[in-house]
């Protein structure tokens, strides 16, 4: 454990080093998905996804990506890697601009080597969060002051994470549609990152 105190971070900021992240959001009770989909509309969510991301490469896995609805899809201004373990699955229409991978450490070195990729960002789902734990460093986290019911859950953090900072650090946010929200920074051992 570090024994770095938790920060107050504002909304939005930039690490000072290079990191592989992951970022989400999720219940009280720690759920990320339902039916394909997220049983939330959160759009200051969705900013701060995207101002986190953009620039920076984004891997996630073949069920997420289909999540997008099709004139979302590639992401914006990010390489968007997909990773499928089905064959062909990258010549199909459902791929059209997708990095195509079969595994996700082939695709995490991938985003290293892609624009902005000293920070890459694992964008999901509970699949390849589960998998993509050990390989990170960072993960923000949103959380929704919602107890609704779902099918995909987020991994439990091990040991090797630490809390450092939320938005707020105590209470929520509340959204102008009425949704309380805070978003919340882990980061595994000694990991030091600056907030801007
Ligand atoms: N709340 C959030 O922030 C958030 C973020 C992202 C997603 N979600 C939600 O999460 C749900 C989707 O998550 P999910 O767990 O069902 O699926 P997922 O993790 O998005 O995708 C799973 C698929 O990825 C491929 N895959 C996984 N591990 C792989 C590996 N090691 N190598 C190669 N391919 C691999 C497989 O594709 P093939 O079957 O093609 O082989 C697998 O079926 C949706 O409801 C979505 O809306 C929520």
């Amino acid at each position: 454990m570090s024994d770095t105190p938790a920060l107050n971070i504002p909304t939005f900021y930039r690490f000072s080093q290079p990191i592989v992240g992951m970022i989400w959001a999720q219940t009280n009770g720690g759920v990320i998905g339902a039916d394909g989909g997220m049983p939330w509309h959160l759009p200051e969510d969705m900013a701060h996804f995207k101002r986190v991301t953009t620039g920076h490469p984004v891997v996630m896995g073949r069920r997420t990506w289909e999540s997008f609805p099709e004139k979302y899809r590639p992401l914006p201004d990010r390489t968007n890697i997909v990773v499928t373990r089905q064959e062909g699955w990258s010549a199909t229409p459902e791929a059209s601009g997708a990095v195509v991978l079969d595994s996700l450490e082939e695709a995490l070195v991938e985003a290293q080597f892609s624009p902005g990729g000293d920070e890459v960002w694992v964008i999901g789902g509970g699949q390849v969060y589960a998998q993509a734990q050990e390989h990170c460093n960072v993960a923000v986290i949103t959380v929704i002051n919602s107890d609704v019911s779902g099918d995909t859950q987020a991994p439990g953090l091990g040991h090797e994470w630490s809390f450092r900072g939320a938005s707020p650090l105590e209470g929520w946010h509340t959204s102008k549609n009425g949704t309380e929200y805070r978003i919340t920074l882990w980061a595994k051992g000694d990991t030091e990152f600056q907030a801007e």
